[in-house]
């Protein structure tokens, strides 16, 4: 298949685009290229490729900066996605859009599957949303991909910043009480070159099995280094991010399962697998 992959320089991106490479004839934009917030150069960019899928990474992702910057992440999550998936229907192109976990607002308390409602806290998770919504009202060939707490070699993630804070402070403190599934880009990315095969168009939640919170996350990262690093868990309220982040925003990856898909591993394994190439 044609295949574009707009994003291609973020952290996911690059392993889409290694990834799709090997069975699709790829091409990519990055912001240079293309700033999605442009539509008619959406629209020309997505029509001059005239792609069978465009997989759609790109987003503003500072979840923190989100808050004190909300024009920005609105025009780039919601309207941005808005100009891709206009473009995609001009195009007649399949779009896949990666979205988060953070559209729940983690009372649950149980995993999430594609049909709980969502409910966004903060101005991130909001704007991923409204990008969902677009999506849903403009276009019937999609794959809306929510994914949770990323990490991957093209990026600066959790356990980069782990790693760069043990070389500096002999004791780091970790929130302790949200909950979620660290996912790794690869397989992300592995799945997604899974999903397009089948025009089995859906929500589906793809992340690694297994949950953590993310001091037992850091735990496990410094188990793997061999490294001793006092670490203290913190509540939400004592760390006091900017942004509102749900306790608890475990995925099922049930329609995946649904439609035959294998099983993604533990996110240990998955960890285990990244940090070798460190
Ligand atoms: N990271 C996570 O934990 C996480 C969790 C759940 C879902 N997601 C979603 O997964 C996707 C990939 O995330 P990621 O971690 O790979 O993000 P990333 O590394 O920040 O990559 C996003 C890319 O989008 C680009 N971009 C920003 N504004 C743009 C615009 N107006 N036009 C075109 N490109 C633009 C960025 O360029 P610059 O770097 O130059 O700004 C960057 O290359 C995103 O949709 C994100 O919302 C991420």
């Amino acid at each position: 298949m044609n295949v574009l992959i707009i994003g291609a320089e973020g952290m996911l991106g690059h392993d889409l685009v290694d990834i799709l490479s090997v069975e699709h004839e790829v091409s990519t934009t990055t912001i240079d290229t293309l700033d999605i917030t442009d539509i008619d150069k959406t629209i020309e960019t997505v029509g001059n490729i005239s792609p069978d899928v465009v997989v759609h990474a790109a987003a503003f992702t500072d979840v923190d900066g989100s808050e004190s910057k909300a024009d920005i992440a609105y025009q780039v999550n919601a309207l941005g996605t808005r100009n891709v998936a206009v473009a995609c229907r001009e195009a007649d192109s399949a779009l896949v859009y990666i979205s988060t976990d953070y559209v729940f607002d983690g009372t649950k308390g149980r995993p999430y599957n594609e049909y709980d409602q969502t409910n966004p806290m903060g101005v991130y998770g909001k704007t991923k949303h409204l990008g969902e919504v677009y999506i849903r009202d403009l276009l019937n060939k999609f794959y809306i991909v929510r994914t949770s707490w990323l990490y991957g070699y093209y990026g600066p993630n959790f356990v980069s910043t782990m790693l760069k804070l043990a070389e500096t402070h002999e004791n780091i403190s970790v929130v302790g009480d949200q909950i979620g599934s660290p996912t790794y880009t690869v397989d992300l990315a592995k799945s997604i070159a899974l999903l397009i095969k089948k025009p089995a168009y859906s929500i589906y939640h793809v992340t690694n099995s297994e949950h953590c919170s993310w001091f037992e996350y850091a735990q496990l990262i410094f188990e793997i280094a061999g490294k001793k690093v006092n670490l203290n868990p913190v509540t939400t309220e004592e760390f006091g991010s900017p942004a509102p982040r749900p306790k608890y925003s475990v995925l099922e990856n049930y329609n995946f399962k649904m439609e035959g898909f294998p099983r993604i591993r533990s996110y240990k394994e998955a960890l285990r697998d990244y940090m070798d190439l460190l």
